[in-house]
């Protein structure tokens, strides 16, 4: 496809409007607080697969209507399996620039794909999309990048392609190499410890397009190689996935919403703001996911912990 072509799709009301060749479109013309049309649903749902995120922006949610707007989507995920919700919000999870349990200590060995990975997967089923809701925003800093593992999969080589349909990796919570957790981290992954052997090549469910499944935070080693051999390849992977031009970068404003494909994508969270001192608050939901499939067909399988299943069920129990 030549993505170039394409400016402004107006669908359903909606105008879509791209943002870089291969990633990322901003959807205006509707307002979230209120439920949506088929139509509408469809439109953006469309959207999502092609352009692997989406972002709305002056888009005013309550926690309540940020959890109505996502159950429009699919089922919501408790806020996260491990690092747990907003009070009162069980489908909530608090981004927010000081939250304990997931900051490291010590001095990380810093490369250029740390920080970035796909969602929670740890575990067997990570949730198929992932909606961020803006809340504090610093007057500059803090952007979101999101990368297409799609198109990344694609610009391998032929014979790269091949060898790699076959791997699976296996996924936990650590920290970067370097530091260690903190104490809040270590508590929580070890209560609630999620590890789980994904195929590296993941066919998307509902397009059938093949993507370079490699979380760089969370996939730890390729099943059957040696860890020297493992760790060379993951780094060319990684290096490879995190090209400027598979990326998109967002500005956040109050208001902006940031809607992703999980089973398409991985993405990175600012480290600029550490060097501010201006506050930072997001809130996300995630929707369940499904189990990832290899294109030999062997779908990932659970090492440690559960299925990450929906809030209404954990709450049920
Ligand atoms: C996330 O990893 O979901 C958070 C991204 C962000 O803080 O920008």
């Amino acid at each position: 496809m030549n993505a170039a072509v394409v400016v402004n799709e107006h669908v359903a009301g909606l105008k879509v409007s791209p943002l870089s060749a291969h990633i990322g479109a901003e959807i205006s013309g509707v307002d979230l607080r209120k439920a949506l049309s088929r139509a509408q649903v469809e439109a953006i749902r469309a959207a999502l697969l092609k352009w692997r995120v989406v972002f709305f922006r002056e888009q005013f949610l309550s926690h309540e209507q940020h959890v109505a707007f996502s159950a429009q989507f699919g089922e919501l995920t408790i806020g996260h399996p491990v690092f747990g919700h907003v009070e009162g919000h069980p489908e909530i999870y608090s981004i927010s620039k000081f939250r304990k349990a997931t900051r490291f200590e010590g001095q990380a060995l810093l490369r250029p794909w740390t920080g970035w990975h796909t969602d929670v997967t740890a575990a067997v089923n990570p949730p198929f999309a992932s909606i961020l809701r803006g809340v504090t925003i610093p007057p500059y800093g803090g952007d979101t990048q999101w990368t297409n593992l799609v198109i990344a999969y694609e610009k391998l080589s032929a014979p790269l392609r091949a060898f790699v349909d076959g791997l699976r990796g296996l996924h936990r919570f650590a920290p970067p190499q370097g530091a260690s957790g903190t104490e809040a981290f270590s508590k929580a992954v070890d209560d609630r410890t999620l590890v789980s052997e994904h195929p590296l090549v993941r066919v998307h469910p509902e397009t059938g397009e093949r993507a370079l499944y490699v979380s760089p935070s969370f996939l730890k080693q390729i099943v059957g190689l040696s860890p020297r051999e493992s760790q060379v390849l993951l780094e060319l992977l990684w290096e490879h996935v995190t090209r400027p031009e598979f990326t998109v970068r967002f500005k956040w404003e109050a208001g902006s919403i940031a809607f992703w494909d999980n089973r398409a994508t991985a993405h990175l969270a600012p480290s600029d703001i550490f060097d501010l001192d201006f506050d930072r608050q997001l809130y996300r939901t995630t929707l369940v996911g499904d189990v990832p499939v290899g294109p030999d067909g062997k779908a990932s399988v659970a090492i440690e912990g559960s299925p990450v299943g929906a809030a209404a069920a954990v709450a049920m129990n």
